[in-house]
C-alpha cells in the first residue's frame, strides 16, 4: 500500500512504517554520536512509544547501554488501516536495540490497569530480575482506575474563562481562542488522569513485587512555560494535575527508601499531546523561530539525551524546587523577550514571518513517519 498522511485537526490518522523506522534510527544515530556515560542498566519506560518517552528510551538504551522494557498504548494495523506511529516506532526500536545486543521488550496495553502492571512485573522477574530506573512519560486523555471508575482530563483554565491568540492548525491562521474554566469535577478528573496517583501505584506495585533494585531512580515530566501559557497550562487544569505529580514525587521519595524521584521540566515541543492544547502550538511556532535563529533549538531526542547523559549523569542537577530544568534554554531571557514581543504582534498576515510554521509542520509530519529524508513515499509498503 502507498501510505499518505491524512491530517484531521491536530492528529494524523495514518502513519508510515518506513518513515517511523527512519525517524527512530535518526534518533538513535544522534544518541550514538554523544559520549556514553555510566548509568542505570535496566530501565522501565512507561509511555515509551512516542514523544518524550520514546526519546527517553532511546537515550538510555544507546547512551547507558541499558536494557529496556517499554509500556505503551498503540493500535496495530488491521490490514486496511495503518498501525499508529507508536506501534511502528516501537517495533523499529526493538529491532535496532537487539542488533546492538540490548534487551528490548514492549508491552502494549493500558498502563493504568492492574493487568498491565502485573504483566510488567512478571516480565521483569523472568527477564531482568530488577529495574534500576523507571521513566514515567504517560500523556493520556482518560484513565480507568482499578475500581472501574472512568475519568477524562480536560484542557481548560481554572477560575475564569481565558481568551488569547491561537493558531488554527487546519489553515495556519491566527484567531482568538476562548477557553472555558474547568468545573471542580473536571479539575479533579484531570488530576486523576494526569496527576501522580498512578505513578505512585506503579512504584508501590514494583516495590511490593520485589523488582526494584537496591538503588532506583524515577523521573516524570512536566512543563511550566511563560506567562502567555500560564492560564492554559501551569495554572490551568493540566497544571493542577502537574502540581499533584510534584507532590507524588515527594511521596515517592518519602515512601521508598531505595528510590530517588525527580521531576524534569521539559521544553515545549510538538508531540501528539501538545498539538491538542489551545494557544500552545502558536507559542511553540514563535519559540522555535527564536531558538533556531539562536542555534539552541532542541527536539525530543536532543532534550532527552541532554537529560540522561548530562543533567542526570551522576548527581542530578536541580533548581531550588528540586526540578531538573530542561527548559533552561527555552526560558532564557533573550528568547522569552523576543517571543513575548512577537506574541503581541502576530496576526494571520505575518505569522509565516514571525513564527516557524514550516518547522512546526515538518515536526508534526515527522511524528507520523512522513517527510523524512531518504524515504520513498511513492513505494508500496507493508503496513502490518
Ligand atoms: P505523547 O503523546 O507523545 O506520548 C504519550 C505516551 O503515553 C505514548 O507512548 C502512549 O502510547 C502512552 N500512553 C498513553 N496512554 C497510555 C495508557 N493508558 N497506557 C499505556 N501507555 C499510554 O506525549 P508527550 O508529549 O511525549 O508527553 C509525555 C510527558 O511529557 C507528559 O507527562 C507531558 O505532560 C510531558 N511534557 C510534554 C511536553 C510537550 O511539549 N510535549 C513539555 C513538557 C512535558
Amino acid at each position: 500500500m502507498v501510505v499518505e498522511p491524512r491530517v484531521k485537526d491536530y492528529i494524523c490518522t495514518t502513519a508510515h512504517p518506513v518513515g517511523c523506522a527512519e525517524n527512530v534510527k535518526n534518533q538513535i544515530k544522534y544518541v550514538k554520536a554523544q559520549p556514553k556515560v555510566e548509568g542505570p542498566k535496566k530501565v522501565l519506560v512507561i509511555g515509551a512509544s512516542t514523544g518524550y518517552g520514546l526519546a527517553s528510551r532511546i537515550a538510555v538504551a544507546f547512551g547507558y547501554d541499558a536494557d529496556t522494557l517499554g509500556v505503551m498504548f498503540e493500535k496495530e494495523s488491521n490490514g486496511r488501516r495503518t498501525a499508529t506511529a507508536g506501534f511502528y516506532n516501537t517495533r523499529a526500536f526493538e529491532e535496532e536495540a537487539k542488533k546492538a545486543g540490548l534487551y528490548a521488550k514492549s508491552i502494549n496495553g493500558d498502563a493504568f490497569s492492574l493487568e498491565i502492571k502485573q504483566q510488567v512485573i512478571d516480565t521483569i522477574k523472568a527477564d531482568l530480575g530488577t529495574v534500576d530506573m523507571v521513566i514515567y512519560s504517560l500523556a493520556a486523555p482518560r484513565r480507568v482506575t482499578p475500581d472501574g471508575h472512568k475519568y477524562s482530563s480536560v484542557l481548560k483554565t481554572v477560575g475564569e474563562e481565558y481568551s488569547n491568540k491561537t493558531l488554527v492548525l487546519k489553515d495556519n491562521t491566527v484567531t482568538m481562542a476562548h477557553i472555558p474554566a474547568a468545573t471542580e469535577e473536571e479539575i479533579e478528573n484531570t488530576i486523576k488522569v494526569m496527576g501522580g496517583e498512578d505513578w505512585i501505584d506503579w512504584m508501590q506495585a514494583l516495590s511490593d513485587a520485589g523488582v526494584l533494585a537496591e538503588h532506583v531512580t524515577t523521573v516524570a515530566y512536566s512543563y511550566i512555560g511563560p506567562k502567555i501559557t500560564f492560564p492554559i497550562y501551569a495554572e490551568g487544569s493540566i497544571g493542577m494535575a502537574k502540581k499533584d505529580l510534584y507532590r507524588s514525587s515527594d511521596i515517592i521519595n518519602e515512601k521508598f527508601a531505595n528510590v530517588t524521584s525527580y521531576i524534569a521540566i521539559n521544553k515545549a515541543l510538538v508531540t501528539q499531546s501538545s498539538a491538542a492544547i489551545p494557544v500552545v502550538p502558536l507559542y511553540i511556532t514563535l519559540l522555535y523561530k527564536q531558538m533556531k535563529a539562536k542555534g539552541v533549538h532542541e527536539g525530543c531526542i536532543e532534550q532527552m539525551a541532554r537529560l540522561f547523559l548530562d543533567k542526570m549523569a551522576g548527581e542530578a542537577e536541580t533548581d531550588e524546587n528540586g526540578f531538573i530544568r530542561m527548559d533552561d534554554w527555552e526560558m532564557a531571557d533573550d528568547i522569552q523577550e523576543a517571543v513575548a514581543k512577537n506574541w503581541d504582534a502576530v496576526t494571520s498576515e505575518n505569522v509565516k514571518e514571525l513564527a516557524d510554521i514550516d518547522g512546526y509542520w515538518d515536526e508534526f509530519y515527522n511524528m507520523f513517519g512522513f517527510k523524512i529524508d531518504g524515504v520513498d513515499y511513492s513505494a508500496d509498503v507493508d503496513i502490518m
